[in-house]
């Protein structure tokens, strides 16, 4: 059913899923604006609906502020951080340079809050504030080791979200932590379980039941609630 009353801006949507999430949303009726940091052949060649775009490096507060700046007067219902980075991933913690760790924790926990406090007044009254997490965020799931550094800085993400979310308790948009599954993305590689269509349907279904409802939760494609 198309929903042209629905609106979302999706950061983080050159390629993979966040690339899915506009097409998905927009197949729905929705109105999108998508960011992209550089070139986005994909996003920029989408047709007959097309979303607006932006560009936005998630790793520049400036730049953050200079988005919500141009988008001032607009509101959305969703706005969802989609960006992150898998660098170095399979390397263990003891061996991993440390500038590369701490890259990965900064484009995947810090940025991500911090852009989440500063497009946060677009947020429209009843809407969601989504940041994308993973299964492998979870500190109780992790019975299988690997992508350390990834894994830690995911579950960085669900900590920062849970202390943004009682900070802004009072305002009136809710939270949520998403894990796509594990999608063929250049991320997730061609051996993942799924396909970016499955996850996004998914995905879009899981934010559209979200609305209107307050709190912060951490929720996988399927709308499955995720132990912390
Ligand atoms: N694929 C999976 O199985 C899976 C599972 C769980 C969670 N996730 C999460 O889902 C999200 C998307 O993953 P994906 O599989 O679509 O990965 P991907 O294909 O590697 O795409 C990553 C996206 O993030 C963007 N990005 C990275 N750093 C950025 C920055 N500093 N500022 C703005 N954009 C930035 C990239 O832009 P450029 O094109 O400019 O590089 C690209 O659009 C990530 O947060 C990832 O951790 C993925």
């Amino acid at each position: 059913m198309a929903r042209q009353d629905r609106s979302a801006l999706i950061v983080g949507a050159s390629r993979g899923l966040g690339l899915g999430l506009v097409k998905a949303l927009l197949a729905r009726g929705w109105d999108v604006t998508a960011t992209a940091r550089g070139s986005a052949p994909e996003l920029e060649g989408l047709a007959p609906v097309a979303p607006a775009i932006e560009r936005v490096d998630i790793d520049d507060d400036a730049a953050v502020a200079g988005l919500r700046d141009r988008l001032a007067g607009r509101s959305f219902d969703v706005v969802f951080i989609v960006a992150g980075v898998a660098t170095d991933a399979h390397v263990p913690v003891p061996e991993i340079d440390r500038a590369v760790a701490l890259r990965v924790y900064e484009t995947n926990a810090l940025s991500p809050i911090r852009a989440a406090e500063t497009l946060a007044p677009l947020v429209a009254p009843g809407g969601l504030v989504a940041l994308m997490s993973s299964v492998l965020g979870s500190v109780g799931a992790n019975e299988s080791g690997g992508w350390e550094s990834y894994r830690a800085s995911k579950a960085a993400l669900n900590t920062l979200t849970r202390s943004f979310e009682l900070r802004h308790r009072a305002d009136p948009f809710g939270m949520v932590l998403m894990h796509p599954g594990w999608v063929r993305t250049e991320m997730g590689g061609a051996d993942a379980d799924i396909d970016v269509a499955t996850s996004t349907e998914g995905m879009a279904d899981v934010l559209e039941r979200q609305l209107g409802r307050k709190g912060c939760v951490y929720l996988d494609y399927r709308g499955e609630t995720l132990p912390w």
